[in-house]
């Protein structure tokens, strides 16, 4: 899709579609859309205000008729309260039309500028909506797939500086593209992209974009004692692999006086629980247990080409959780590259325990600041459903900026407590931790068990088994994979670069 920006008159852009937002209460007797209806010959008025058209988000009215204009066809798009317009409204506005233009077989839009937000981050987020709107979990149909395309998609502003207008544009090209990156990874089955083809994936990226890349396998993780990690690995066929991204900024100045940021990701290609085995039903979707790892290798791909002044390091264990008679089994105890010991009660529980390596990697290739991202545990949708990501830390700080990158990218955390008083759960009678801490707290203890191995590193956790997988289509996004973590992670990122 290529993107433009259009700051000539409404009525002149030559489009097949032009896309208006309609705010709550608005009617069609003042402003711009006045000026539209004059053009049109009275329909807006008519229509904004009925039953058809109240503004209120989700409500689409698609026009044939555009008298006096270019655009073949118009479309209101409710926007909701214009009070709680955010770029968050602007990313659903854009993915919502798009989709819907996409299906009459529109190949070229536009996206009237209708707010007095940033100039450059709304160009940002109208350019992601739309991306991450139009993408769809089809790679495996052969029949059935959306074969349509909109080809172009136009900016359409009548003031503001068009350097900041491109730098928008280019950031919401890069954050959409790496978002739907990191969703095709997390749509492919576990009998395609293993461990091996996760890391094989991730080196084509860095490849193309030019970051350093290291994948690690298991005989080096041995080496470097990730015995938690290793025993997860222990009852799949499928070799574990230790994919390692580094980005260093191109002023070596940079480089060698700033922090190094980590950012580590739970890459389980297959979760099938182990020997403590899941249940049958809906196992299917634990195909996504690797999201957390996704989040990370896409946002290494849009840190590759914002070029942040500041270090960064992307961290996957890519593993797959298997029962078989060379699988670890409950009871049994591993010693972590730390040098914790570490009973595992339960072999589902195999996130905190492959994480718990990468966190110590982490450390030794120098992080300052730790983020890990996870699909981590069941009890976060019992918390927060499917609508905010749980953030737990060491560092207050780390946490405020996460909500912080979080609130500008749409995607809503709650943090969660980490009091000393949790880690009682995750006390083991015969080494130095468990890794499960009862039915209790569950995102807590789960956390907590992580928190174990960055140590005194200031650390932040973001339990994504909630927000990582979309049950149902929305009018700006298709079900399946969400890609959630990504446009936080870089927006944190660059947030600390300015520092
Ligand atoms: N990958 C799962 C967590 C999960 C569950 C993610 C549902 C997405 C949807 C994780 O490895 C797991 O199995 N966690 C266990 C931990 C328990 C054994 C302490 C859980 O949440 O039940
Ligand atoms: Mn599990
Ligand atoms: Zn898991």
């Amino acid at each position: 899709m290529k993107v433009k920006a259009d700051t000539g008159k409404f009525y002149e852009i030559d489009v097949d579609a032009l896309v208006v937002s309609v705010f709550e209460g608005e009617t069609a007797e003042e402003g711009i859309l006045k000026e539209i209806d004059d053009r049109v010959g009275g329909t807006i008025a008519s229509v904004i205000g009925s039953d058809e058209m109240r503004g209120k988000s989700g409500e689409l009215v698609y026009i044939h008729n555009t008298g006096r204009m270019k655009a073949r066809r118009l479309l209101l798009v409710g926007a909701g309260k214009r009070e709680e317009f955010s770029f968050d409204t602007i990313r659903q506005v854009a993915g919502a039309a798009a989709r819907f233009l996409r299906s009459k077989g529109v190949k070229s839009m536009a996206i009237l500028r209708r707010s007095q937000l940033d100039l450059c981050r709304s160009a940002q987020s109208a350019v992601e909506g739309a991306l991450i709107g139009l993408y769809e979990p089809d790679a495996y149909k052969t029949q059935d797939k959306e074969e349509r395309h909109i080809e172009q998609l136009v900016l359409a502003t009548v003031e503001g500086d068009s350097e900041e207008l491109i730098r928008g544009v280019e950031r919401g090209r890069i954050l959409g593209q790496a978002t739907n990156f990191a969703r095709e990874l997390i749509n492919e089955p576990s009998n395609i992209l293993t461990p091996t083809e996760m890391a094989e994936r991730a080196k084509r990226m860095a490849e193309r974009f030019g970051l350093e890349i290291d994948i690690l396998d298991e005989a080096q993780m041995k080496e470097l004692g990730m015995g938690a990690l290793l025993g997860v690995s222990a009852g799949s066929d499928e070799p574990a692999k230790l994919i390692v991204l580094t980005y260093t900024p191109e002023d070596p100045g940079v480089s060698r006086s700033k922090e190094t940021i980590a950012l580590v990701g739970k890459g389980i290609t297959f979760d099938s629980g182990g020997i403590s085995l899941k249940p049958a039903e809906g196992m299917e979707k634990m195909k996504y247990d690797m999201a957390g790892g996704a989040a990370v290798i896409g946002a290494m791909q849009a840190i590759a080409q914002l070029k942040p002044e500041i270090n960064v390091i992307g961290i996957v264990p890519a593993v797959e959780n298997m029962p078989s008679g060379r699988a670890q089994n409950p009871g049994d105890v591993v010693r972590a590259m730390n040098g914790k010991t570490i009973e595992v009660i339960n072999t589902d529980a195999e996130g905190r325990l492959i994480l718990a390596d990468a966190v110590s990697y982490a450390r030794k290739l120098g992080a300052t600041k730790i983020v890990d991202l996870a699909t981590l545990t069941g009890a976060c949708l019992i918390a927060l459903g499917t609508v905010n990501i749980a953030v737990l830390g060491n560092d207050q700080q780390l946490v405020d900026d996460l909500i912080e990158a979080g609130k500008l990218c749409g995607e809503k955390m709650w943090q969660l407590p980490l009091d000393k008083e949790y880690r009682e759960q995750i006390k083991s009678d015969i080494a130095d931790i468990k890794n499960t801490g009862g039915r209790n707290a569950g995102t807590i203890t789960g956390a907590y068990f992580i928190r174990e191995f960055a140590e005194d590193t200031p650390w932040a956790h973001l339990d994504i088994a909630g927000t990582a997988w979309i049950n149902e289509s929305k009018p700006y996004i298709s079900k399946g994979p969400a890609g959630v973590g990504v446009r936080t992670l870089v927006e944190l990122v660059q947030t600390l670069a300015r520092r």
